[in-house]
């Protein structure tokens, strides 16, 4: 079985480089499932219902989240009904949409956690690691499910690396988003998890982490915030991984870096 994640989308020139290449990439790489980070895809802040539908009609089967998922008006409406997007499982009980679900796709069950870090990320979210020792203890590879695929959306390195170790033999996948910066340290931990520390961004890398240059650059000399951010418009990449699992464990064989089009592609492709 064949996944695709793809790192968090931002804004328009991340979106249109899904649209166009998506279908492409499921093709050349015999991709069964993808998962896309999409919490910065309209216009870098949040998502819209219109924008799950696009990335729904080129291939996307589940879109995930993080720090920026309320921030359009509407999303906490659809969220309830639409399964295919999730937030952070840890926002707190009670917050609407789901932080966990599990798919049916080629006879398989397929589950997807969405996680949020607790280290420089919003507060008030329930501590990221006693909250999912307390829920892996109801979803085990191969008796509730067939595949199970984590995005921890988190700033730091080590939280994401921690959470890979923890969840080490317990999910297909462990991959860290928010950066929006690929890690390339791609592997298979040592029980049969494949890892990324961050899947990086699909959008224009000729920017500060997706964002116009001259505006994100002037808020590191002064607190003058007149100029609003606003995503890079220029030539964007695609970054994310392709794993392969196994249909018999649950588990990784491969994980390999998808990295195409843009700023990023002579050294990678
Ligand atoms: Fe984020």
């Amino acid at each position: 079985m064949n996944f695709l994640f793809l790192g968090d989308i931002m804004g328009r020139a991340g979106r249109n480089i899904v649209v166009e290449k998506l279908p492409e990439i499921i093709k050349k790489y015999q991709i069964n499932f993808v998962i896309a980070n999409g919490e910065n895809s309209a216009g870098g802040y949040g998502i819209t219902e219109a924008i799950c539908e696009d990335l729904f009609a080129v291939g996307v089967d589940v879109i995930t989240s993080g720090n920026h998922i309320w921030d359009q008006k509407e999303t906490m409406d659809f969220i309830a009904k639409e399964k295919r997007l999730l937030r952070p499982w840890n926002y707190g009980e009670g917050t609407p949409g789901s932080g966990f679900e599990i798919y049916e796709k080629n006879n398989f069950k397929i589950g997807v956690i969405n996680l949020m870090g607790n280290v420089y990320m919003k507060k008030n979210t329930d501590s990221v690691f006693p909250f999912i020792e307390n829920k892996m203890r109801q979803i085990k590879l191969k008796k509730d499910l067939d595949f199970l695929l984590v995005d921890i959306h988190a700033e730091i390195t080590s939280e994401k690396q921690a959470m890979g170790y923890f969840l080490d033999g317990r999910a297909t996948l462990v991959i860290g988003t928010h950066t929006h910066t690929p890690t390339l340290d791609f592997r298979i931990l040592e029980h049969g998890t494949a890892y990324q520390t961050d899947a990086g961004m699909c959008g224009d890398y000729n920017s500060i982490i997706g964002m116009d240059s001259d505006v994100a650059l002037k808020r590191f000399f002064t607190q003058e915030r007149t100029e609003r951010l606003t995503p890079a418009s220029g030539e964007a990449t695609i970054s994310g991984v392709r794993v392969v699992g196994d249909i018999n464990t649950g588990l990784a064989k491969e994980i390999e870096p998808i990295i195409i089009g843009g700023r990023l592609t002579k050294k990678f492709i």
